[in-house]
């Protein structure tokens, strides 16, 4: 098969380390073919599953169960297991069974999962660290959060401003540096999903600096919307972690362009139109989709100038390909050398509209945002899956998990008490 690409890019598709696909259990939001026709159709190749479905995925039989429901996959996948405080002694038996990673909720958000204490997570990380594979964190701290949010509520504030007041940055500042602690004294490698503000840039930076195994991602709405957008968006802009202030962005944008923040991911998690249209903006569930929209949206920011096209590869790519043991792959060359690749056409312009989004969330911040550049086929292994903004026919199921080509790099020589001697010998 022959295709023209005269005046078109070819990129490594993106790789999307957190998306929820909702099945089982919240179907009407979402469901394993909705999740990834709209990755293919954003130019997607590869999304790494969040275990926060119903049930979640907690130990051999979730995962099991998950398997089943991502057979119809459109697009190659990874799948999230759960660290809780009470399935610590399943975390070894998921990863046997094809957990490509771990995810931990320090703090609250949608599927109600109580959050590990600092004991039980020192213990996961330990075992994390023994088996190789990285724990992604919703660093945010519960404790903190629970009691200024029940505080706002119970004076009946209901403004979407509120949300920010709720959480102050110290909610994430805190996390990611306890987190970091743990890691640093586990060999644990760490991410910190969903970096929304600037304090949590400097525990990130910090702990990078000791040599500690951590990345960051970033979503395109902490960098595209800001808190100016909450009278025009209401409750539709509510999501976990909330967007800050413009000046947030703009040091997410630095953080990003320099490597401090290694990678975009999407945190898409898609909601029906009535969950997200609250009159109170603690009603409305938190987030929405992007697996369909980030390569639109930073193909724009390419187009204006913020970012190079080489930096958005490496952002949307190359660094998560490194980070969870995707690259080198087969071929042993680059993202992309097997073939997941992205067709994109620089100049394309396009309308973003909620109805026509694949996934079954069709409600978007985004709605009405003019984008330039768009991907126009997606191939992945050697196979189109989108071909000229249409969905393959026929190719549902032609994703796979990724666990039989995920190789995690072996860790780094470390030693505690030497980092140690090193950061107070710096200091002293
Ligand atoms: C996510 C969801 O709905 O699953 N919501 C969100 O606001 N980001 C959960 C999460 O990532 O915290
Ligand atoms: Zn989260
Ligand atoms: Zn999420």
């Amino acid at each position: 098969e022959t295709i023209n690409v005269t005046g078109l890019h070819l990129l490594p598709g993106a790789i999307d380390m957190h998306v929820h696909f909702r099945e089982p259990g919240y179907t009407h939001k979402e469901d394993w073919q909705t999740g990834t026709d709209a990755a293919a159709m954003g130019g997607v190749t590869t999304v790494f599953e969040m275990p926060n479905t119903h049930p979640p995925t907690r130990s051999v039989v979730e995962l099991r169960q998950k398997q089943e429901c991502a057979r119809k996959a459109r697009v190659d996948f990874g799948l999230y297991g759960l660290m809780a405080e009470d399935n610590i002694d399943e975390l070894e038996a998921l990863a046997e069974a094809g957990a490509n990673a771990f995810k931990c909720f320090m703090g609250n958000t949608f599927g109600n999962l109580p959050s590990p204490s600092t004991g039980a997570m020192l213990e996961g990380f330990e075992i994390a660290a023994k088996l190789g594979l990285r724990v992604s964190l919703h660093a945010e701290t519960a404790s903190i959060m629970a009691w200024r949010q029940a505080k706002l509520q119970a004076a009946g504030i209901n403004h979407p401003l509120a949300h920010i007041g709720a959480r102050p940055e110290i909610v994430a500042i805190e996390a990611v540096g306890r987190a970091a602690a743990l890691a640093e004294w586990t060999g644990a490698r760490i991410h910190v999903l969903h970096i929304s503000s600037a304090g949590e840039l400097r525990p990130l930076a910090e702990a990078k600096a000791r040599g500690v195994d951590i990345t960051g991602e970033t979503c395109p709405c902490y960098l595209m919307l800001d808190s100016s957008d909450y009278d025009t968006l209401g409750s539709v802009i509510r999501v976990n972690p909330p967007v800050r202030e413009a000046k947030d962005s703009t040091a997410i944008w630095d953080a990003l362009k320099s490597g401090v923040v290694d990678m975009i991911a999407t945190d898409h998690a898609p909601h029906t139109p009535e969950e997200k249209r609250r009159e109170s903006i603690w009603e409305a569930d938190c987030g929405f989709p992007g697996v369909e929209t980030q390569m639109p949206l930073m193909l724009t920011a390419v187009a204006k100038g913020q970012i190079t096209l080489e930096e958005y590869v490496r952002m949307s790519s190359v660094r998560p390909a490194q980070a969870f043991g995707l690259w080198p792959m087969k071929g042993r060359i680059a993202p992309g050398a097997h073939a997941d690749i992205a067709v994109v056409d620089l100049t394309r312009r396009e309308v973003i509209a909620a109805e026509r989004l694949h996934s079954r969330g069709k409600i978007t911040p985004f709605e009405g945002v003019e984008t330039t550049g768009a991907p126009i086929h997606t191939l992945v292994r050697g196979r189109f899956v989108q071909k000229d903004r249409t969905l393959v026919p026929d190719m549902a199921g032609h994703g796979r998990q990724v666990t039989d080509i995920q190789k995690m790099p072996a860790p780094a020589p470390r030693n505690t008490d030497q980092s140690l001697a090193a950061v107070l010998g710096q200091k002293g």
